[in-house]
């Protein structure tokens, strides 16, 4: 007969297992409860703190509606989301690079053509936006999907200011490449802090806010598709966003308009 204890637990956890012919399941399954084992044991978990931790997943998942994903929030937060775009969008060093969806896109935003003003009447300082997008090979990429949105001067998005849309499009570059149209200079804004990754944010003595940022989700025939932000420069967050999405390459100057070149890999 098996007898459990501290040494044999993990063991025998992985051994029922065996069974499972998942392969990939199997293969997340077991290291997973190698890593969850190894974490207990290395901070000596108490039987409070198994407790808080249950509770506190049980408020996570309580907190979670058709519009609020705070689970999504947590992964944010504790630096798994990044991590898995990071590991999964590896792209070439030419290409541009991608950072994480986050929760406010849509996908019923307003088309707009060349030139237009996307605010639509969201409040902001107007910023004139003129991007091109092109293959990494250098050619320009004619009649890409770009899809636009972003949170207005008070940090919110339309679809949290209770707003109809604005602040967000769809459009799609012309033959050279390029488009331009009008948005806002962004501004930072924190992630919603009234529930538990809030009060897990306070307890652990960091701040909630996102450096100011404009999303992009870029589609173009034949090509990897691109999803994205660009961040304004000086923004004061940018080496401590709450969701660890900066990368380098992504920060730019906006303060007298925006001008930025996407590329993306062609699809192997
Ligand atoms: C965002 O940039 O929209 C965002 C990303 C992750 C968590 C919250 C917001
Ligand atoms: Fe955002």
């Amino acid at each position: 007969m098996r007898d459990i204890d501290e040494h044999t637990i993990t063991a025998a956890v992985l051994a029922s297992l065996e069974a499972c012919d998942d392969q990939r399941l199997r293969q997340i399954l077991g290291a997973l409860v190698s890593h969850l084992h190894d974490f207990v044991r290395e901070v000596q978990l108490t039987e409070e703190e198994w407790l808080q931790g249950i509770r506190f997943l049980t408020a996570t998942g309580q907190a979670c509606t058709d519009t609020r994903q705070e689970f999504i929030l947590l992964s944010d937060t504790l630096g798994v989301s990044m991590l898995t775009v990071a590991l999964n969008q590896r792209r070439s060093p030419a290409a541009t690079e991608a950072t994480v969806l986050g929760p406010f896109h849509v996908d019923d935003a307003p088309r707009a053509e060349q030139g237009q003003d996307i605010a639509a009447g969201a409040p902001g300082r107007p910023l004139d936006v003129d991007i091109v997008v092109r293959s990494s090979d250098g050619s320009p990429l004619a009649g890409a999907d770009v899809d636009v949105w972003q949170a207005d001067e008070d940090g919110l998005y339309d679809v949290q200011a209770g707003t109809q849309r604005r602040a967000r499009a769809l459009m799609k570059t012309d033959a050279e490449g390029r488009l331009r149209f009008r948005a806002i200079v962004p501004t930072g804004y924190p992630v919603p802090t009234d529930g538990p990754v809030g009060r897990m944010l306070v307890a652990s003595g960091r701040h909630p806010w996102r450096p100011a940022h404009i999303h992009f989700i870029i589609k173009a025939q034949d090509h990897e598709t691109l999803t994205t932000h660009l961040f304004r420069e000086g923004d004061p967050y940018l080496d401590s966003d709450v969701v660890f999405g900066v990368r380098k390459s992504l920060v730019t100057k906006m303060d007298a308009g925006l001008t930025y070149t996407f590329v993306l890999d062609r699809k192997e």
